[in-house]
């Protein structure tokens, strides 16, 4: 079965009390700018998981009332903060799922590519710690521009020489989101339903909805297709125009990244059932990273769904040749940047 919500398999009392849970809550997770607009939501919705034992806070400031504050929380999870470079060696170590949602948002105007300069150099920098500390951990990079972040971070990696393709994910979960809750308002069906693929890249038009993969199957007309499309594409600038220079998506970002949090420490615990959307090193296309759908596993990606591009529209088939061309640059640059610096 597909997974429409996180959290599926948990009654929504257990997630709220302090009694001994059905699972043993063992997995240690990370995230790196904690005390950011996703970071703080996203914290909240992962201490009310009960697979998870501990949950460590790293930012450049702010994080230490973050921690206090939601400490208090009567759920298993320990709460520990991590404050500055000095710290973060020990915010990672015996991790299993780091979570990287630090740097800057867009404010109006700009696009994902626009914050490369900044971005690119914090997350460089916190994955090297990550190499050191636990090379082994999944790691989840929501930093934009992720069509660049996640090849930076294989970059630095390989340089260290610990990178395991299978346990790194670009963070594609809430253009999913966005797909799904879209195309159950415009077809009116029921939200938990629905399931549609997204894949390519996120940014723009390297989002490529395939609505015709739609689950529970749908049918769109023509200009469905067209306006769903440009929607779930132009859905992250739809926040940033809205929020006015306050930033960008945090409230349903900090979901969509608590539910592939959730769906790896599944995976982890052995559920032999768990599918998400990722970016990842792939070789479904041409492309060297690519969103797809994915089988996860106690290792990280265990099969790549290529079903989903198979008996595409023309419509799909067109907008993924159009991709690709912005996809590479955008995989080249982050790649460029951490080997000219080598
Ligand atoms: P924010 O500015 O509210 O928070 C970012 C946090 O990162 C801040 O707390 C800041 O102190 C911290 N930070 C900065 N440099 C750091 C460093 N070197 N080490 C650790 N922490 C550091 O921004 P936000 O709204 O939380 O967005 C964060 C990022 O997520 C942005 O790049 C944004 O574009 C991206 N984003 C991605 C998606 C996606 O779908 N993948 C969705 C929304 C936002
Ligand atoms: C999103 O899709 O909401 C994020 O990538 C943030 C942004 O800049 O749009």
């Amino acid at each position: 079965a597909l997974q429409a919500s996180f959290v599926p398999k948990i009654k929504p009392r257990q997630r709220f009390t302090n009694q001994l849970q059905p699972q043993a809550s063992t997995y240690k997770v990370a995230i790196l700018g904690a005390a950011g607009g996703i970071g703080q939501p996203l914290a909240l919705l992962i201490k009310m998981s009960p697979l998870v034992s501990a949950l460590h806070l790293y930012d450049i400031a702010n994080v230490k009332g973050v921690a206090a504050d939601l400490s208090h929380c009567n759920t298993p999870s320990q709460v520990l903060d991590f404050t500055g470079p000095s710290e973060l060696a020990n915010c990672l170590k015996g991790v299993d799922v780091v979570v990287i949602p630090a740097g800057v948002p867009r404010k109006p105007g700009m696009t994902r590519d626009d914050l490369f300069n900044i971005n690119a150099n914090i997350v460089k920098t916190l994955v090297e710690a990550v190499a050191d500390n636990c090379p082994d951990a999944f790691i989840h990079i929501i930093s934009n521009p992720v069509n660049s972040t996640v090849p930076i971070t294989a970059e630095v990696l390989k340089q260290k020489g610990v990178y395991d393709p299978k346990k790194l994910f670009g963070v594609t979960t809430l253009d999913v989101v966005r797909a799904n809750t879209f195309v159950a308002e415009k077809k009116n069906l029921k939200l938990i339903d629905v399931d549609v693929p997204v894949v390519g890249g996120h940014a723009g038009i390297t989002i490529l909805p395939l609505l015709s993969k739609t689950r529970p199957s749908v049918t769109f007309t023509n200009e469905e297709v067209e306006e769903l499309t440009v929607k779930i594409q132009n859905a992250g600038t739809e926040v940033v125009e809205a929020k006015a220079g306050a930033g960008s998506a945090t409230l349903s970002m900090a979901y969509a990244a608590a539910r592939f949090v959730e769906s790896s420490l599944r995976a982890l615990d052995g559920d032999g059932d768990v599918y998400e959307c990722s970016f990842i090193q792939s070789e479904l296309t041409e492309m060297p990273f690519f969103a797809s759908r994915v089988k996860l596993g106690k290792k990280g990606v265990e099969a790549v769904i290529s079903a989903d591009l198979q008996r595409l529209t023309e419509f799909e088939a067109k907008a993924l040749e159009a991709l690709k061309p912005e996809l590479k640059a955008s995989i080249e640059k982050g790649v460029a940047f951490v080997q000219k610096q080598a």
